[in-house]
């Protein structure tokens, strides 16, 4: 009979503890230890491993060959820039998300739409009949794509040494099981093992694998936390649920930038890449109304137009409300402090709510300016001038500071048929024939540009 072994586990990141404690000592969340049995009956227990130098020699660092990754290339631009330029052979990648948000979507319709690689979907969550559905929803076909019900890992070992596919995708870790650890499917102890094995499956066979996990808000769920360490991409697909468009954005990544985002529409048939964010995010603007700037911003290393709609109006009840969408709200304060004391501008008994077009979440402080200007035409009720928009970020004196890649926010600004575009005047660089560069230095500065 082998040992019964157990541990106590955080359920939040994953640190093991031979004993329980109130307070985890490393990320500090208090009642998150559970414990959880460790068994391993597999191998001779109490025999020390043999110590070798031979298996893995220690190299001099000049002795080092570079290693050139080839990348698959993959057909949903989106998805190829943010990892990077294509799917690298061997690498383990945590494609993390809140459950509805379209996950299951998008690695389908990654894995129907690579059809020049040998493909393995797996799913542990839903029935072949429902995946049916949604491939046909999708209206893509693979024929290099199989398809695989399974929970058990070492089961999905088995089937990828025989089907040997370049790329798994494996729909959720927190559904798989190994049978070598007695604790339940979705524990940490579960978790940490089968991605475990997947890794060795991914570097041993130089297969991709792309792995599911689910986060809830409140981050309740263990996995993706601890699995951050162990792979060498993670993605992260949100967004709005109540809206249509969905963001991927990368947090790690071993093989490219961590900067690169990509944006798709959720439509009745599947998810579509949105190449062009801006013509999207600005397209109902009208121009008579006022309260709405757009904003020359950056996500990641891509400008994009945004539209800042801001309504100021008197407070009904007692204290001021201040509310925002997809912008800090902390930021959103300080913003309206910076006018009230070096403008004059009176919000102080306003209620004051500002969104993001779209639903999106950005945060960049080039924002500032747009947000400003938003904020007192809606305060005075004098809809902006047409066909303007603003990069700058505003510090608490109320200057304008410089913001980062203007150039490109300019030359964006100017193919969107922008006729104007406000920065901040220490952005000695900026140069464009196509689209006038107006030059502020400090916010009262702004208030005569725009009202003379
Ligand atoms: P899903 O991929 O199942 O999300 P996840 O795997 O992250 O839990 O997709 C969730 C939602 O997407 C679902 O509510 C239905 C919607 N959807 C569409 O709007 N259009 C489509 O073509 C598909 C397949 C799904
Ligand atoms: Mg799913």
């Amino acid at each position: 009979m082998a040992k019964t072994k157990t541990a106590f586990f955080c359920r939040n990141c994953g640190h093991q503890s031979p004993q329980w404690a109130g307070k985890c000592p490393s990320c500090s969340e208090w009642n998150t230890f559970e414990e959880e049995v460790v068994q391993r009956d597999k191998g001779p227990a109490g025999v020390a491993p043999k110590l070798s130098i031979h298996a893995h020699p220690a190299k001099k660092v000049e002795d080092l060959e570079s290693q050139i990754f080839e990348r698959y290339p993959v057909v949903d631009q989106e998805l190829h820039r943010v990892l990077g330029n294509g799917i690298v052979p061997g690498s383990l990648i945590l494609f993390g998300g809140e459950p509805g948000i379209g996950k299951s979507t998008l690695l389908l319709q990654l894995a129907l739409q690579q059809n020049h690689i040998e493909v393995l979907y797996v799913s542990g969550e839903e029935s072949e009949e429902q995946i049916k559905m949604r491939i046909d929803r999708v209206g893509l076909n693979n024929p290099k794509c199989w398809l695989l019900m399974e929970t058990n890992v070492e089961n999905i070992e088995a089937h990828i040494a025989q089907i040997k596919p370049q790329l798994v995708i494996i729909d959720s870790i927190q559904t798989l099981y190994s049978p070598t650890i007695e604790s339940a499917q979705g524990s940490v102890s579960q978790i940490r093992e089968c991605a475990t094995r997947l890794l060795k499956i991914a570097k041993q066979d130089n297969v991709a694998i792309f792995m599911i996990g689910h986060i809830t808000k409140e981050g309740s769920i263990a996995g993706p936390k601890l699995l951050e360490h162990m792979v060498d991409t993670v993605l992260l697909f949100e967004g709005d649920r109540q809206h249509i468009y969905r963001l991927l954005r990368t947090t790690k990544n071993r093989f490219g930038s961590t900067n690169e985002m990509g944006i798709y529409e959720m439509q009745g048939s599947g998810l579509r890449e949105v190449s062009n964010p801006s013509e999207l995010l600005i397209q109902q603007h009208t121009n008579e109304l006022s309260g709405s700037a757009i904003s020359a911003a950056l996500e990641g290393m891509r400008p994009m137009l945004i539209e800042i709609q801001a309504l100021a109006s008197t407070a009904v009840y007692g204290t001021p409300q201040r509310s925002t969408t997809g912008f800090d709200l902390r930021r959103l304060n300080m913003l309206l402090a910076v006018l009230e004391k070096r403008c004059g501008f009176r919000l102080g008994m306003k209620d004051v709510f500002l969104n993001i077009a779209g639903g999106m979440r950005l945060e960049d402080p080039g924002m500032d300016l747009a947000v400003i200007a938003a904020v007192m035409s809606s305060n005075e009720d004098i809809p902006l001038p047409a066909q303007t928009c603003y990069a700058g970020e505003v510090g608490l004196n109320g200057e304008i500071r410089p913001v980062s890649r203007i150039d490109q926010r300019i030359a964006e600004a100017a193919k969107l048929g922008m006729k104007k575009i406000i920065i901040s005047k220490f952005n000695k660089e900026a140069d464009n024939k196509e689209i006038e560069i107006i030059k502020v230095g400090r916010v009262d500065e702004l208030v005569s540009v725009l009202f003379g």
